[in-house]
């Protein structure tokens, strides 16, 4: 039986990926801080699932020692929120924590690490669309500790002979995602009040549906064979979207009496968001749901009630 490590098991796509995982008759050793977050009771209890309840940057070894573990997918971060966030929390969260990680994984046997990271270190690139050879030019404090994650796995993990691939993924939306512009869209549209959208609609955004982007780390897991000791691949839905498109699909879903207004009001990142996905499609047999195949299930899951209650602490 193989048996991965999952950084941020308590997470949105940690939780996920967990279920996956021992679906598929793994064993599972979870990492988080919070008592359980987003999973669930039956995860808990399933005997293949091992729960560490602590904090990377404390004593991983201590934690972790006793267990062999043949891969690791690494989650775990600072994500952007509502709360004000500086510089230190986003390096403890994204570069300290992955500073640990590595330092877990010297001199152990283990195979593989893949590494979540974002489509966001490379906003800036002047190309049309998004991929591999993109330039990366970090602008936020998020985007550039995600960065400094992937260049030093890959300088510290290159000796070691150990393989690390990193996903790079757009915005992913899901039952428990409650962030993010599709979330957005969701409540306003839910509650009938007027929908503005920026930048006069007419920027795409990529996105990627929870359930795709478990399916690639799991894809690239099982490849990991045919994979070269450092790779890269972009994750996004089969399509990206112009917001009004976007908009006007959610609206018609969820038969919402809601007006679309268009604004010319720019946001922060005003620049199309499209990526290629032809290379993960290729090497990953990576095959997402298009942007509205996504919206259909997301709907479906969140007004049956499957939105898991989040248990802070
Ligand atoms: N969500 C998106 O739209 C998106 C887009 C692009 C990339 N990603 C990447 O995908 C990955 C998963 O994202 P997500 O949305 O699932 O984020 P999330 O819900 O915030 O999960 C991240 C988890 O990391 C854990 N964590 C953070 N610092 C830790 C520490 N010091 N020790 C132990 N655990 C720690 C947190 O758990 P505790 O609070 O329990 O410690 C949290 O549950 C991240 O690497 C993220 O950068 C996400």
């Amino acid at each position: 039986m193989t048996t991965f490590l999952v950084t941020g098991a308590t997470g949105f796509l940690g939780s996920l990926l967990v279920e996956k995982l021992l679906q598929d008759e793994h064993r599972v050793v979870g990492i988080g801080r919070r008592k359980k977050g987003f999973l669930s009771d039956d995860v808990l209890n399933n005997k293949n699932f091992i729960f560490v309840q602590a904090d990377i940057n404390g004593q991983l070894k201590h934690y972790l020692s006793k267990y062999k573990i043949d891969g690791i997918f690494h989650l775990a971060s600072c994500q952007p929120s509502s709360k004000v966030l500086n510089y230190d929390d986003f390096y403890k969260g994204n570069v300290a924590t992955t500073r640990q990680i590595i330092e877990f994984i010297k001199n152990r046997r283990i195979k593989f690490l893949v590494y979540t990271s974002t489509t966001s270190v490379n906003a800036k690139s002047t190309k049309k669309y998004l991929d591999e050879n993109s330039f990366s030019y970090p602008t936020t404090y998020y985007s550039l500790t995600k960065y400094i994650a992937e260049k030093l796995l890959e300088i510290e993990l290159a000796s070691l002979g150990i393989k690390v691939i990193i996903i790079k993924y757009p915005s992913i939306f899901g039952k428990n995602h409650v962030n993010g512009l599709i979330y957005t869209y969701y409540k306003i549209l839910k509650s009938g009040k007027d929908l503005k959208i920026f930048n006069n609609g007419n920027i795409y955004r990529s996105f990627i549906y929870e359930k795709d982007a478990v399916q690639i780390l799991i894809n690239a897991a099982s490849n990991m064979d045919r994979l070269k000791k450092f790779d890269l691949f972009f994750a996004g839905s089969k399509d990206s979207i112009k917001l009004i498109k976007l908009a006007e699909i959610l609206k018609r879903l969820l038969g919402s009496e809601s007006r679309l207004l268009v604004s010319s009001k720019k946001t922060s990142i005003k620049e199309n968001i499209l990526i290629d996905i032809t290379k993960a499609q290729k090497i990953l047999h990576f095959d997402p749901m298009t942007v509205e195949r996504g919206l259909k299930k997301y709907i479906a899951e969140v007004e049956s009630g499957k939105q898991r209650a989040l248990e802070l602490l």
